[in-house]
């Protein structure tokens, strides 16, 4: 798939933009360690060139804090389109300035900040309404054209799909337009409290709070990863009566009865998920939010679609949200997607009335403010609950094996650098992943 995809993409030519992924690697050819890909479940630390200021609007970080996501097991599986051998992943993560370019007058060398995981220009329609996902002039790919008719932003370490720009999951990086895609931490909130406003809080926050969870409402949530762990936080914060959480990995389903209180399936225990909902909840779910994964299936008929290339993501989790909300309920995909599905349940959406809303990659700069000030300043919302581990950069390549795997029982991951602070209160303190119980 990659070698087509790369090759349909050089045939296309790229689409003009406001910058440009390629960076100037600083003189002397000194290196960092970053993490590259190099075919599906082949991640290596390498010692990339450290990049210098190669536009004028970008700042180059001292990464202090990056971590891996669910979305880059997908990179892992080789599951997006136009990964190429070499590519620096990583797109959660914040840093110290360590140089701003001749444009940049609001950021310091020193200054704590962290990084937005797409890539804004501030300037374009969508940008004016800090929808910065969809900047209209960051993303080169005119293979995502040609598949959506329109693009998104581009992503820093997330593959040619979405711009080709290298990641944070290294020592260094650079940040195009850094004025815009950088936000000012203060003092006296700790790294492991303010990297996640780089991707996983601003994103589920945004299927909570576009789907519109009110007063009431009882939500299911299906996937348990730091993704669904927050969205259960956000939406009883945002007044729901119930929520269910669906996975079938244990220590997923044992953290989010324990540690946020609410109540789960096991999908291994229980297979047919939606009769158990209606056991449960009679009238059917208001909202459903699917924070899962797609190249998990469960079914044999859609197991042997996928081998057979008859589709790239699956149905399966789509159609059980669907027949399980209520009429006129609201279903929220922020599982990453990105291709086609079959058996796609059209006349339960369309009969029902349900809304299909909360979708799309999540506008980071809509939210970050607003989750720094009014939830974590005021320790409403305390990201710490969900980091389970804290390890070297130079586990990066390992610890893609063990969160794939669900081993340890991991769920978010602080991943430390030469930079880094020493672990703050409460967080846990560095392990090796070859520690970790299998
Ligand atoms: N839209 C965005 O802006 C955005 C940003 C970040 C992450 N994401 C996506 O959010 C999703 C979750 O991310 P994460 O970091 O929590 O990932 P994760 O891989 O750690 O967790 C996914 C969980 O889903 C569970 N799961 C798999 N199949 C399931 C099924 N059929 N029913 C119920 N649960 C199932 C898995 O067991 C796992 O615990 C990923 O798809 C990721 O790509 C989207
Ligand atoms: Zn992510
Ligand atoms: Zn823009």
């Amino acid at each position: 798939m990659q070698a087509a995809a790369n090759k349909f993409q050089e045939h296309l030519g790229t689409v003009p933009t406001e910058i440009h992924p390629e960076y100037k690697h600083v003189e002397g050819g000194a290196t960092m360690k970053a993490l590259a890909w190099f075919g599906a479940k082949d991640v290596r630390v390498v010692a990339a060139p450290i990049p210098d200021i190669t536009e004028p609007d970008d700042v180059i970080l001292q990464v202090t804090g990056t971590t891996i996501c669910g979305s880059d097991l997908h990179l892992y599986h080789g599951e997006i389109m136009a990964l190429q051998k070499g590519d620096i992943l990583g797109h959660e993560f914040m840093g110290k300035v360590f140089k701003v370019g001749p444009n940049v007058t609001n950021l310091k060398p020193g200054q704590r900040v962290v990084s937005s995981f797409q890539i804004a220009c501030g300037k374009c329609d969508y940008c004016k309404e800090n929808l910065s996902s969809f900047c209209d002039r960051t993303n080169n790919s005119s293979l995502q054209n040609y598949m959506y008719g329109q693009r998104d932003a581009g992503f820093f370490g997330y593959s040619h799909f979405t711009g080709g720009f290298p990641g944070g999951q290294a020592e260094y990086v650079r940040v195009p337009i850094g004025e815009v895609n950088l936000l000012p931490i203060p003092d006296e909130i700790p790294d492991e409290k303010a990297m996640y406003l780089s991707d996983v809080l601003p994103t589920s926050y945004h299927t909570v709070v576009d789907t519109g969870v009110k007063p009431g409402d009882v939500v299911g949530i299906w996937g348990l990863g730091p993704i669904g762990q927050c969205a259960a936080r956000w939406a009883l914060l945002k007044g729901a009566s119930r929520v269910i959480g669906i996975d079938k990995v244990p220590s997923r389903l044992q953290f989010a009865e324990s540690k946020s209180g609410i109540e789960t399936i096991d999908f291994s225990q229980y297979s047919d998920v939606t009769k158990r909902i209606y056991e449960l909840c009679p009238r059917g779910l208001d909202v459903a939010l699917d924070c899962g994964t797609f190249h998990e299936p469960k079914t044999l008929l859609h197991k042997v679609q996928k081998t057979l290339m008859l589709e790239t993501d699956v149905s399966e989790t789509v159609n059980e949200m669907i027949v399980s909300v209520r009429k006129m309920g609201r279903c929220g995909i922020i599982a990453a997607y990105a291709g086609y599905t079959n058996g796609f349940n059209i006349g339960a959406l369309m009969e029902k009335g349900v809304r299909l809303i909360g979708n799309g990659q999540a506008p980071v700069l809509k939210y970050w403010e607003e989750i720094l000030n009014d939830y974590i300043i005021p320790g409403k919302f305390d990201p710490t609950f969900m980091i389970t581990h804290r390890v070297p950069i130079d586990d990066m390549a390992k610890l893609y094996s063990a969160f794939d795997n669900r081993i340890d029982g991991v769920e978010k991951v602080f991943v430390e650098t030469q930079f880094s602070s020493a672990p703050s209160a409460g967080c846990p303190l560095t392990s090796r992943v070859d520690d970790w119980q299998s």
